[in-house]
Order: C-alpha cells, then structure tokens, then sequence
C-alpha cells in the first residue's frame, strides 16, 4: 500500500494514527457531545453490501474510516487496495464508505474518525456479518441389525452458530430425538428404523434440512398365518406372512418334507410379506398340518398351517358368522386329523 502513497500521505496517516489511535493520553471520546455521530452497528448477509455512514457538520476539517488500525478512506483518497471499499458519500453533513460483497472476515470494527478544530473525534461502528444456515455434510444412509449402535452426524454452518436438532419420522409422526450434531441411537429397535431429519436453524433464514434413511434388520416374525377349508377336487390355498428385514423367503413343509412349486400339484407364490401355496385340485392326502418357515440372514421362524376338509363349512362365505366360523374350523381340524 505505501508504494502507491505519496509522502505527504506517510505523514498524514501517521498524524492518524497518532492522533485517533493511541489512546493514551489523547482525548478522544465516541459520542463526545453527540458528535461524530456514526450509525448503530450495522448488521448484513454474507454477500450483500454495508453502508458505513458518518454525520459530520461545516467545522470538520478531516474525516477517514479506518478497519480496525487500518486507513481505508481519507477525505476523498483511497487507501485501502481492496476494491469492495468504495466512497457514497463525501459532504457537507455526510461521510459514508460502502463495502461491497461482506465476508465473514470484514467483520469487527470500523471507526470514523474527524476533526474539528484541531481536535480529533472518533465513532465506532461493528459491522456484523450473518450468514445463513448450511448443512455442510451428513452421516449417509446406512443399515444396521437390530441391537446395534448408530451414530448420526450432521455438519452444520452458519453466522451466528445454528442450532442442530434431529428428527425421527416414522409413518406420519415425527419426534424430537436430539438437539446436538450427534445423535447417538444404542440398541436400536425395528421402531427406530426410518427417516432421520437433521435441520440446522438460526435467525438469518430458513433452516436448512437434511435427512438420513436407517434401515433396521430384523429376524422373521410371522405376523399371520390362515387355515383354510377345501373339498376335494376343489382349489385351495394357504398363507404365511412375515414380517422381516430384510424381506423373508419362504419354504413349505408337510411334516419333515419340502414342497416344491410344481411337484404334487402344488405352487408356491411368494410376493413381499407374503407367500401363499396352492393346491390345484385337493385330493384326502392333502389334507394336514403344514408348516410355514420364514428366513433371512439374521434367522427365521415358522408356524403351522392347517389345510382342513369337509364336514364342517365347506364354503366359508362372509355371510357365515364369525363364531360358528371359528367354531368349525376346530371341527374341521379335528376331522382332518383324524383322517391320519
Ligand atoms: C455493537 O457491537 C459490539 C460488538 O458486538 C457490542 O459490544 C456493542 O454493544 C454493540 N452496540 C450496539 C449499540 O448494539
Ligand atoms: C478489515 O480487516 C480485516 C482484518 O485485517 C480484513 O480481513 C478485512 O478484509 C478488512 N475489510 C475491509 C473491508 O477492509
Ligand atoms: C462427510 O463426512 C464423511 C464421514 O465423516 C467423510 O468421509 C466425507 O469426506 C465428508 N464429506 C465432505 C464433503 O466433507
Ligand atoms: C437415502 O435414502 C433416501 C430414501 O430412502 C433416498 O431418497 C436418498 O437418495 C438416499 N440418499 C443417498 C445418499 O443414498
Ligand atoms: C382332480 O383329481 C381327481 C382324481 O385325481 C381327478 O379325477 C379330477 O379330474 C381332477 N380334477 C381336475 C380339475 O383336475
Ligand atoms: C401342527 O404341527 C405342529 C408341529 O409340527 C404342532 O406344534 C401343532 O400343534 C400342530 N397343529 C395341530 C392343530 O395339531
Ligand atoms: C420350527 O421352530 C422350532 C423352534 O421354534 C424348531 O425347533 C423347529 O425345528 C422349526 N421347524 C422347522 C421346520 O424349521
Ligand atoms: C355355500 O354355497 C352354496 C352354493 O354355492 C350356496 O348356495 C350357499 O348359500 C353357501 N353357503 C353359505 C353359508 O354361504
């Protein structure tokens, strides 16, 4: 910078400094009778401008800005290199500096200094930069077995410091699971599978939004199982649904041996939850206790299914009663076994 000065300038800024710098001993008061008047402290966004406005009156011989212990603007003369630093307004009653596109480093105190007849005033100014919530990174998506530990982190920005909180949605609710950039979830549960929302707030704009998918292994369970009645020479079928992550497969048994698709006029369709087998045309050998086991990599689990014959409700409509259903089926299921 002092290449470009001339000497008379050294001087000048020395004069400055001495005079509006050093406090020691040089009565320089903010405020003294109301007058330099500078504005409050100024508050902007990262990227938009300030306007650093000083009210001086016809006795002001000198005025200057300076950043911290910095000349930036004397009278009409730039000191500062920086091209963001430019003069609005230089008179009678006003002298204004303006900073375009504000960093975060322009931040801090900015201090006006005049003169009047021959004594040195100062103002000071804190230009306060914002800048507005930002998620910087966040834990990706990721799938444990039930029972473990997870740690979630969101990463957030922003001026002043935001607030991180964490949400767990999970159908059409959602709660409050933590209020920190971490979010630690020990022996996780199947419930605790789902969207993790991180949201990073603070009062210069909307918050910024997040979210991680957890997905929850877990062993089959089988959620349902239904005996049906078929005559012979009827089609039947039974099914066995299990819940499961990830999703279950399925295998049939009629004691100790496997059914296949296909063979002994049977088929086996499974579809997600679910897995239904048919008989395509019953026949007394069919009827019995079978079982159904679901299984993925973390276990599995069976039930039986019962495949009853007539001699009860031989067409269990829905307008047959629910009781005299529930009834028969112990008939029905008695009546097959004892056909063994
Ligand atoms: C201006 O900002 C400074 C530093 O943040 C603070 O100490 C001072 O109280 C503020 N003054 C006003 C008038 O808000
Ligand atoms: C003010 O001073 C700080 C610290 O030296 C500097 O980083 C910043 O760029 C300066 N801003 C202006 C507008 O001069
Ligand atoms: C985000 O965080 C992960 C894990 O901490 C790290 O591996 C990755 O490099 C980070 N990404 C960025 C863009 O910082
Ligand atoms: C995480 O999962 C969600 C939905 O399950 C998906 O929309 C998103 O793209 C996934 N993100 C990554 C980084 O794979
Ligand atoms: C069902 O099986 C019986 C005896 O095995 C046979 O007589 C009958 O034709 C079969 N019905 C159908 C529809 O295949
Ligand atoms: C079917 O078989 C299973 C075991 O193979 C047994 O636990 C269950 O009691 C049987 N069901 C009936 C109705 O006999
Ligand atoms: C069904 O589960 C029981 C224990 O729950 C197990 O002893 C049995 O072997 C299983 N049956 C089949 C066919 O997997
Ligand atoms: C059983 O089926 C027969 C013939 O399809 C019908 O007439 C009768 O109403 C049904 N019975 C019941 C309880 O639905």
């Amino acid at each position: 910078m002092m290449g470009v000065v001339a000497p008379w300038r050294w001087l000048l800024a020395l004069c400055l400094r001495l005079l509006f710098l050093v406090p020691a001993g040089v009565p320089v008061r903010s405020g003294d009778a109301g007058f330099p008047k500078a504005m409050d402290n100024v508050t902007v966004r990262q990227g938009d401008s300030a306007i650093l406005r000083c009210t001086v009156d016809n006795r002001v011989t000198r005025v200057a800005w300076l950043n911290r212990s910095t000349i930036l603007y004397t009278g009409n003369d730039k000191w500062s290199i920086d091209p963001r630093v430019v003069l609005v307004a230089n008179t009678k009653s006003q002298y204004s500096i303006e900073i375009q596109n504000v960093g975060i480093y322009d931040e801090g105190p900015y201090t006006c200094s005049v003169q009047t007849d021959n004594h040195p005033k100062t103002s000071r100014v804190h230009l306060i930069v914002q800048v507005p919530p930002q998620i910087l990174n966040i834990s990706s998506n990721i799938t444990v077995n039930e029972g473990s530990t997870v740690t979630l982190r969101c990463l957030a920005a922003g001026r002043p410091e935001p607030a991180v909180t964490w949400k767990h949605f999970s159908g059409k609710s959602h709660r409050f699971v933590s209020d920190d950039e971490y979010l630690e979830i020990s022996g996780i549960t199947r419930e605790q599978s789902g969207q993790y929302e991180c949201s990073a707030a603070n009062e210069v704009a909307a918050p910024a939004m997040r979210h991680v998918t957890v997905t929850v292994n877990y062993p089959p369970y089988i959620s349902d199982t239904r005996n049906t009645g078929a005559s012979v020479g009827q089609k039947g079928t039974l099914r066995c649904s299990a819940l499961a992550v990830p999703l279950a497969e399925f295998q049939w048994y009629k004691e100790e041996s496997r059914l296949s698709s296909g063979l002994e006029g049977v088929r086996i369709e499974n579809k997600d939850h679910m897995s239904v087998l048919s008989f395509f045309n019953v026949s007394e050998k069919d009827y019995g206790n079978y079982t159904c086991v679901a299984s993925n990599k973390l276990g599995n689990s069976n039930a039986s299914v019962i495949l009853y014959g007539p001699g009860a409700v031989q067409n269990r409509s829905s307008s047959a009663s629910t009781t005299l259903a529930a009834t028969c089926l112990w008939c029905s299921i008695l009546y097959s076994l004892m056909k063994f």
